[in-house]
């Protein structure tokens, strides 16, 4: 499978940019890159010329588009998705949406102990309105993040074996989608 990680976080130092490299190392067997998002601008329509994106948008559009699969990794910002991920994904769903029917996984991880459910929620709500074909269980949220990374990755031993086991049956799931 091609799988695209997708950051919330522009932060050079996220615990959820670290979770994404994370998976690079679980998903064995596999192709896995994670997307820069940091460079597109704020969505506006005014920078869409005869269905033409700006270059940047383009080069993120293609990437989702090649990929089987996506693993998004979300902060919560003021208890709602961070403003990057959306603006990424606003300029993914412009027509023609380069999300519809893909198979996406969501993680997140947060200091404190809610481990981003409040992000997660919305971000279902607007991918299920854009026909992103979602994984429902297990759900991952990584609270308390400070004890559990080092290094730019996650060590805790019993969330790195939960994370490895999400990314099985979340293989699994994109695989069957794939197949249709
Ligand atoms: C604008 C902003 C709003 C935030 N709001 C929340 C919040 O609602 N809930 C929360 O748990 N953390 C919140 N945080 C703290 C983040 O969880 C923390 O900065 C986290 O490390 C961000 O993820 P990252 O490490 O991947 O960058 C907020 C941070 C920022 C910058």
């Amino acid at each position: 499978m091609k799988i695209l990680g997708i950051s919330g976080s522009l932060r050079k130092a996220s615990w959820n940019t670290a979770l994404l490299h994370t998976a690079a190392t679980l998903l064995q067997g596999h192709e896995f890159s994670i997307a820069e998002i940091g460079d597109l601008p704020l969505i506006n329509q005014d920078l869409e010329q005869g269905g033409k994106f700006p270059a940047q948008v383009e080069r993120f559009r293609s990437e989702v588009l090649a990929a089987d699969a996506i693993l998004f990794a979300t902060p919560e910002y003021n208890a709602s998705i961070p403003a990057p991920l959306k603006n990424a994904i606003d300029w993914a769903s412009r027509p023609a949406s380069t999300l519809a029917h893909k198979a996406a996984a969501i993680c997140g991880v947060s200091p404190g102990a809610l481990g981003t459910s409040r992000a997660q929620y919305p971000l279902r709500q607007t991918l299920g309105v854009l026909s992103v074909q979602l994984l429902g269980q297990p759900e991952v949220f990584i609270g308390g993040a400070g004890a559990k990374f080092a290094d730019g990755k996650l060590t805790e031993a019993g969330t790195l074996e939960f994370f490895g086991k999400m990314l099985a049956i979340f293989t699994a799931f994109a695989e069957r989608v794939k197949l249709g």
